[in-house]
This record gives structure tokens, C-alpha cells and sequence, in this order.
């Protein structure tokens, strides 16, 4: 049987906003194998049952089941459309219609008639309270209507709701960009919310990262004084007429019971101050204020159809204790982002106060020093009825337990419960095996993500800080995107990247970046020096290219074309014989070879400079070729090979030494493949010289230590690899495991094995970073890999590693074209391998290290350097095999 599944627009499954002709794709499922699609027809209609399409492609002669480009069609503003897809396949089988897909389009910026309003006063720029707004829409009869959309956002954070209840099921809208250069806008259906006669729009509005306190310097106002919102509602009429509606200077405002909010402090709530019904209706606003019509720039709004932050999950307490100081502490028994809700009994007056931290301190007390300026404290001021619920909704924190400073009578469990949020995105990765120590830790690595992926990716979601630096955004970028289906999160904010990028091409440490220009009070980023870091402004081509070898796509590399460019031209025009330098350096960053008390690693920074410089220049040519941009492509090839000859010049001595003692250089050169080949071998004994100087341990930051495991294992010291993988003592990924971490640290030696603990200073507990392991567990472990020229796993190889003393792993990923599963157990010297490859793709399977095949099961293996390999087309393989001793 063969049928089409999962349709995907832009690579997701809801598209609630676009306003170009999505990219489109397919999942295909048959009962056969190798099966590979030979032709698609693709209708779009504007109903549900394809009475009249508004596009038939007819068949099309075709093996492409993804990235599929109908730029062509024209998108109608604020519709529903619905898509569906048949095909035949190599066998001549022929599916029937799939089930029909839908996504909404977008209102294109010229198309908005709405303005911004606002209820602040300029001398509310100092503060950062809430405000609300409201307007009614009289429709006389909704016979007529075929459907309503909302189209919105704001400068700070809105929530909107119709007639009393709340549009859509998005949180912190309309998220973090660079706000001069491209404000979001979220699209939402009214259609169900919407009554013949009076309806009402209300707007709660919040300061957000558009005019909060943000970053570790402590300035507000980066964006702007006055928060606003807009909308644009679209009425469509059954008769195709169309009706625009929206925020103009008729609408009127209030100030809401939020006294306070901001991202990292939280916020003050007196519900005292509550206006029931205020965005209903029956409500007398008599009492309310005129707003204020804001000029604001219109063009920087964009359609942002996907990857909004959302309540994902709860999670209930685990238990409720007193410390040894008299604290009362609620645990949530895993730490996370987002918020307490709460229901609460009491007085009118009575109040709810709530100090969210991550860890407890060696005497088990709370430990709020790590979270340096950042209150992280709720305040809910009771007004008295039966029952009252609550949570914050324009601010998050990042914690795992929460001190109660006042609770109105008894306190219960019953009446918490955490909401996790951030941006919603598919999972796409699955690992168990038979250590539990590893499935924690992938557990923690996925935590980190969960944590920090709350619409831009940060360092860290708990102290003043979380910014979407781009060294960790960098380094986790392929873990995070073997975990969820991460493109469109990175699409966006990718085009930060590239807006805020200098003229010149340097990319800032932070992106959206509020460093440059406001850090004249920070000694180390003052006087330009919050741009062009190697490792981290590399995100200018790593992460796009990871899209492209994830997801098959090109339009992210296209779009950050220039950008790419733009970063490895500011490297070549700041070098010297291919050795670039620039202000100021992180370097591997909180390695442990540092001096005492230092963040900054023992690898010297020309090293890593030009490392990146060859890595980035390489990925840029690559991607130059993927586009078709042949001279591109011939210009900066050639300008890679001579940066690894002036690094082998610099780096290695006459006798083939690499000149830098540190675990992390020999990483970098073996990785980014610097080494001349002669002396690959000696590099490898190199390291496993350093690393047993260390009695088998890493101390290596955040440059060296996400290849640790992969410049092993490529180069022959597999067991070495799964060694470094399993120790457990300190300093190592499963001493975090060992001491209770239900996500990754950001330091090593976060808690030391004395309990001692790393400098308040800096000493997050939710740090993605070394999280990038996780691409060793999916890539080398479960070996689930993409060819660089069929890329999104069009063709994969599957090369699992087996070792580690491990009895069976198991890993799934779910590419754009379907799940790819891998299942290997072994004993002894006996591996039995199960693998899962999807219609419409190919895959070259790899048993790495077999000696004697015991059992093909009609697989054609034929014999290859260390091992044997087969080339198969889909469907479900095993295939028995015997180890050589390694
Ligand atoms: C962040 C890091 C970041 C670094 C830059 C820190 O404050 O938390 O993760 O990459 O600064 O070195």
C-alpha cells in the first residue's frame, strides 16, 4: 500500500502565516522496499473538498518528494488553503489523494491598514507596567462570513484575546527579533470566536526584551520607550468581498492589574486591579483612556507562521520542604523554563510571593547567588474570591525549585503545578540504550534545549542574561537539530543574524545584539569589542549550512548567502598570512586547562581563529557549489587550502609535532581536518598523550570539547571515544549525571566533588553547550548520518559504533522524508544490527569493524577497509555480524 503522509509547508506540519507560497513536502509510506516515488500531482484548494482548485500541477515526472517550489501560485491574503498530494512509485503503484494538509496565509506588509497604538505615557518609559487595550467589532451576521483572521504583534509582548477568551495558544508573542529590522507578526483563525453583533478585541500588553531591563549591563529601553500593538482583522466574505478591521485611534486603553514585569526579575500581579469582563462585550469601558497613535516603521513586519513559544507541558511537583535555614522550598524534581501556575485561597490584600532558583547550596539551603541580578520572583496579590488562579504571562524563569516567601494559609502540592514553554518545534530525535547514566544524559541534553530554546536560542534561561549568543547557538546547533525540527527556529533567527551583522561583515556576539553600544560599563566588550569572535561569529556558516545538511535546505543557505560571505571576508580582511585576529577573543571558553579563576582556555586564540577561518571558509565554498555559485565555490576552495597550509606552517614542527600541547588544538586540527596527512598519525597519539596526562579526562571548553568524542573516534580510537564518553568521575558529561543534573551545566566543575561550587558569577545550571555531545550519540553512536551532496538524509549512511561495553542502543530520527531508526545490540564480539530507512531515500550501510558477516539476510554486502558496507534503498533491514577485536 502506498500513501501519502505528512504533508510539510516550510517543514512544518501548521502553517498559521505565510505570506509567499510555502515550501512543500512529503512523507511517503509503502510496505515495500526500495521503493522510490517515480511521478506526484499536487492540488490546492480553498475548501476542504477540492471542488474547484485553485492549482492542479497535473503529473509531474518526479523523484523530489521534498522541497518542492510553487512560488508560482499567487497567495490570496488571510485564507485557508488546503493541499493534497497522490503519487506512483518505481513498482507502478499509484497512492490515492492524501489526506488533505492546510495552512494560512499572511497579510503582506503593504497590505496592513492597522496602526500602532499604545497606552503609555512617555513618562511610563522608566517602568514596565502592564496595559491593556480594546476595541469592538460590530458584524451583523455571520451567514455571510466564509472565515475571520487576526493578524498581530506588538513592540513589547501582547497576549490578545475575542470576546473574553485568549486567540491561539501562543506565549511571549510576537518573541525576541531585531525589532528594526523584522517584527514578527502571528496569524490566528477568529473564525470560531467571532458573533453576529458586538464583538471585542482586548490586547494585554507587556514591556518584553522591546523596552525591559535586558542583558547584564542593565539597560532598558533598547528598542524603544512606549510599548504598542497592532492588528489587522480580515473578514471574508462568502461572496469574496473582504473586510479590514484593526487597531486605529478609536480603540481604548486601560493600565492592567500587572504592576511590573520583566524577562529576568518576573512580575507583580494585584488582582485587586482586575477588570472583569474587560475584553468582553458587555463591559462599560466609560472610564477608559484614548490611545496613542504610534509612528511606527510597517515594513519590518514579517509573517512568522511557525516555531512560536507555546505551554508545552506541566510537570508537578515532586515534594515540599523546609531547608536547614527554615526556607519553605517546593521541588519540581527537573529544571526547566517557563513558569508556577498556581490556584490560591485568601483574603483580598493577601499575597503570594514565589524566588525561583536552579540548585540548592551544599547545606541544602536555597542558593540564589548564580542568578546574579535576576529577581526571578513572582508577587500575586489576592483579591479575595472563592478560588484564584494565576501565572505570569510576560515573563519566564529558568529553575527547578521555588521558594515560598508568603503563601496565604496551608500550602499544598495540589496547588502548583510548572508550565515548561518555548518555541514549538517537533521532536525529531529519539535515544535509549542500556546505561542509564547515558539516557539521562541525553534526557539532560534535551532538557537544555527545552530550556533555552524559547524563541531565540540562549545561553542560559535563568540569570541576567539569556541572549542568543552565538558561540553556544553555534555549538549546539547539529545536536539541537538531530533533537527537533529546529529550521524554522534557526530560520529567524538566522535573519537577525544577518540584520544585525556590521557593515563590514562581523557578526556580534549576541544576537538579537543589544551588547554593541551599551557596554561601555563592561571591560572586556567596551570599545567594540562585541563583534567577530571566532568560534562564536562562526554561526554566520555553520548553522545554515547545518540546515542544509539536516533538512535538505537551500533556502536558508541562500538567505544567508551574503551573510556567510560577508563573515568569511571580515576573517580573510583582518588576516595576515591567513592569521586573523580582532578585538576581543573567548577562545575555548571556561576550559579547564585555564588558569586558576580564568575563563579563557589554555589554546591560544590565533590557533582557534584560524581554525574557524579554514572551517568556515570550507562550509562557505561548500556552499557556494550547493547553490550552483561556481566561482564562489573554485575562489574560496582555494582560499581554504591556503589557510590549512599557513596553519600547518604555524602549528606543526619539521618533525610533525603539533605545536600546541592542548587537548582542544589537536581536536581542532584533527577535526577540522588541519593536519597534514603524514602526521595524522602522531596528532592522534598526540592527544591520547593529553588525555591520559588527565587520567583519561577532558578539559577542554566550549571549542574543543563538542569534537572531543568525533576526533577520536574518526581517527581510529573508537573505544577511546566511548571511554571518554562513559567516565564518571570529575571532570567528565556523567559527573553532572552522577550528581542529580537534570540538565547540562555550564561549567565542568559547576559543583565540585567537594560541593564547593563555581563562582556565583557565572555558574548557570541550564547551559546548553556541552550538551553537543548529543551529536555524538545520534551521528557516531547510533552512526545516523546525511551525505553532504544528498543532503536531509536523501541518502544516509548508517555507521553505527558499537562499543562502550554497551548491550543495545536504540536511536530514531525523524528526517523530513521519515524516520530513520537504528537498533544495535551486541555480545562479545557478535553485533546484531536493525535498521529503519525511509521510502523515496537511500541509505549506505556500514558495519564499521565487522569481520565475519554471520547473517546478511540477502543485504549485498561487499567488503570495504574495516568493515563491510552496502548500498539499500528503504524499508527494514538486519544483519548479523562478527567484531574484530578493537
Ligand atoms: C555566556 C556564554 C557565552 C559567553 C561568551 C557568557 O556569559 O553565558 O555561554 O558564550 O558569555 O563567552
Amino acid at each position: 500500500m502506498l500513501r501519502v503522509e505528512k504533508i510539510l509547508f516550510n517543514y512544518a506540519e501548521r502553517l498559521q502565516g505565510t505570506e509567499d507560497f510555502p515550501v512543500v513536502g512529503w512523507q511517503i509510506q509503502s510496505d515495500r522496499n526500495h521503493v522510490i516515488q517515480k511521478s506526484w500531482r499536487l492540488q490546492v484548494s480553498e475548501d476542504a473538498g477540492f471542488a474547484e482548485p485553485v492549482y492542479d500541477s497535473q503529473r509531474v515526472e518526479s523523484a523530489q518528494s521534498q522541497h518542492i517550489h510553487l512560488r508560482e501560485i499567487a497567495l490570496m491574503p488571510s485564507r485557508r488553503y488546503f493541499v493534497r498530494v497522490k503519487i506512483s512509485d518505481n513498482d507502478g503503484e499509484c497512492s490515492e489523494w492524501s489526506q488533505a494538509a492546510e495552512f494560512v496565509s499572511g497579510l503582506p506588509a503593504e497590505c496592513w491598514q492597522g496602526k500602532f497604538i499604545s497606552a503609555e505615557e512617555p513618562a511610563d518609559k522608566v517602568i514596565s507596567k502592564g496595559t491593556l487595550l480594546r476595541n469592538q467589532l460590530h458584524l451583523a451576521k455571520l451567514e455571510d462570513i466564509a472565515s475571520v483572521f487576526v493578524h498581530a504583534s506588538a513592540l513589547g509582548i501582547y497576549q490578545l484575546y475575542c470576546n473574553g477568551r485568549k486567540v491561539g495558544n501562543d506565549e511571549l508573542t510576537p518573541g525576541w527579533t531585531s525589532y528594526d529590522h523584522q517584527l514578527l507578526y502571528q496569524t490566528y483563525d477568529l473564525t470560531p470566536l467571532v458573533k453576529a453583533g458586538d464583538n471585542v478585541l482586548g490586547a494585554s500588553i507587556g514591556a518584553g526584551w522591546y523596552k525591559g531591563d535586558m542583558s547584564f549591563n542593565r539597560y532598558r529601553n533598547y528598542y524603544g520607550e512606549r510599548t504598542a500593538f497592532i492588528c489587522q482583522v480580515v473578514i471574508n466574505y462568502k461572496d469574496g468581498t473582504r473586510q479590514l478591521w484593526g487597531t486605529d485611534e478609536h480603540w481604548q486603553s486601560s493600565y492592567s492589574p500587572v504592576l511590573f514585569s520583566e524577562i529576568y526579575d518576573g512580575e507583580i500581579y494585584d488582582a485587586r486591579l482586575e477588570q472583569p469582563g474587560w475584553n468582553m462585550a458587555e463591559f462599560d469601558a466609560g472610564k477608559w483612556r484614548a490611545v496613542s497613535v504610534i509612528d511606527a516603521d510597517l515594513t519590518v513586519l514579517r509573517a512568522q507562521g511557525d516555531a512560536t513559544v507555546q505551554q508545552i507541558e506541566t510537570i508537578a511537583p515532586v515534594s515540599f520542604f523546609t531547608t536547614p535555614k527554615g526556607e519553605r522550598v517546593i521541588d519540581f524534581g527537573q529544571n526547566l523554563t517557563g513558569w508556577v501556575a498556581f490556584s490560591v485561597k485568601g483574603r483580598a490584600g493577601d499575597k503570594v510571593v514565589l524566588r525561583h532558583f536552579e540548585v540548592l547550596d551544599a547545606q541544602g539551603n536555597v542558593y540564589l547567588a548564580n542568578l546574579r541580578s535576576a529577581k526571578q520572583r513572582i508577587e500575586y496579590t489576592l483579591k479575595g474570591a472563592a478560588e484564584e488562579h494565576y501565572h505570569p504571562r510576560f515573563t519566564f524563569q529558568g529553575f527547578r525549585y521555588v521558594k515560598i516567601e508568603s503563601w496565604p494559609g496551608e500550602f499544598s502540592l495540589s496547588q502548583v503545578t510548572a508550565v515548561v514553554i518555548h518555541s514549538q518545534m517537533r521532536q525529531t530525535g529519539e535515544f535509549v540504550c542500556s546505561n542509564p547514566d547515558l539516557n539521562q544524559l541525553h534526557h539532560n541534553i534535551l532538557w537544555g534545549l527545552k530550556g533555552n530554546f524559547v524563541d531565540v536560542p540562549t545561553d542560559c534561561p535563568q540569570r541576567d542574561e539569556r541572549l542568543g549568543w552565538t558561540g553556544d547557538a553555534q555549538i549546539f546547533c547539529r545536536t539541537a537539530s538531530y533533537l527537533m525540527q529546529t529550521r524554522n527556529f534557526f530560520a529567524k533567527w538566522l535573519a537577525d543574524l544577518r540584520y544585525d551583522q556590521t557593515p563590514e561583515g562581523a557578526v556580534p556576539h549576541v544576537v538579537p545584539d543589544i551588547l554593541t553600544g551599551k557596554s561601555d560599563n563592561d571591560l572586556n566588550l567596551a570599545n567594540g569589542g562585541t563583534v567577530a569572535a571566532a568560534a562564536w561569529a562562526d554561526a554566520a556558516v555553520i548553522n545554515p549550512w547545518t540546515m542544509y545538511l539536516m533538512y535538505g535546505d537551500r533556502e536558508t543557505l541562500r538567505q544567508q548567502y551574503a551573510s556567510m560571505k560577508g563573515w568569511v571576508d571580515f576573517m580573510r580582511n583582518h588576516a595576515v598570512d591567513n592569521q586573523w585576529r580582532y578585538k576581543l577573543q573567548f577562545g575555548d571558553w571556561v576550559a579547564l586547562d585555564a588558569r586558576e579563576g580564568s575563563y579563557f582556555g589554555a589554546t591560544p586564540d590565533d590557533l582557534i581563529c584560524m581554525a574557524y577561518f579554514a572551517l568556515s571558509t570550507l562550509l562557505f565554498a561548500k556552499a557556494a557549489k550547493a547553490l550552483g555559485e561556481e566561482d564562489d565555490y573554485q575562489h574560496y576552495f582555494a582560499l581554504h587550502q591556503a589557510i590549512v597550509e599557513s596553519f600547518q606552517r604555524e602549528f606543526f614542527t619539521a618533525t610533525g609535532r603539533l605545536a600546541v600541547r592542548t587537548q582542544t588544538a589537536h581536536i581542532l586540527a584533527l577535526y577540522f581536518n588541519l593536519v597534514p596527512e603524514a602526521y595524522r598519525a602522531k596528532t592522534v597519539a598526540g592527544l591520547m598523550e593529553l588525555l591520559a596526562e588527565h587520567d583519561g579526562h577532558l578539559v577542554t571548553g566550549f571549542v574543543g570539547t563538542p569534537y572531543f568524542c568525533h576526533a577520536l573516534s574518526e581517527n581510529g580510537q573508537v573505544d577511546a571515544a566511548w571511554q571518554l564518553l562513559l567516565k564518571d568521575d570529575f571532570p567528565s558529561w556523567l559527573y553532572q549525571v552522577k550528581a542529580g543534573a537534570t540538565t547540562i551545566w555550564e561549567h565542568w566543575d559547576g559543583v565540585k566533588p567537594d560541593g564547593t561550587m563555581w563562582s556565583p558569577d557565572m555558574n548557570s545550571f541550564n547551559h546548553y553547550a556541552y550538551g553537543a555531545i548529543g551529536e555524538w550519540l545520534y551521528r557516531a553512536a547510533a552512526g545516523i548520518n546525511t551525505r553532504e551532496d544528498e543532503p536531509g538524509f536523501k541518502h544516509s549512511i548508517l555507521r553505527p559504533l558499537p562499543g562502550g561495553g554497551l548491550e543495545w542502543l536504540k536511536a530514531r530520527y525523524s528526517s523530513v522524508y521519515g524516520d530513520i531508526c537504528v537498533h544495535w545490540q551486541q555480545e562479545a564480539q557478535t553485533v546484531t544490527l536493525e535498521v529503519d530507512i525511509p521510502a523515496n531515500t537511500r541509505s549506505t550501510l556500514i558495519l564499521d569493524g565487522a569481520q565475519t558477516l554471520l547473517d546478511a539476510n540477502g543485504i549485498a554486502f561487499a567488503p570495504m577497509d574495516g568493515g563491510y558496507s552496502a548500498e539499500v534503498g528503504s524499508g527494514h533491514y538486519r544483519a548479523i555480524f562478527q567484531r574484530e577485536n578493537r
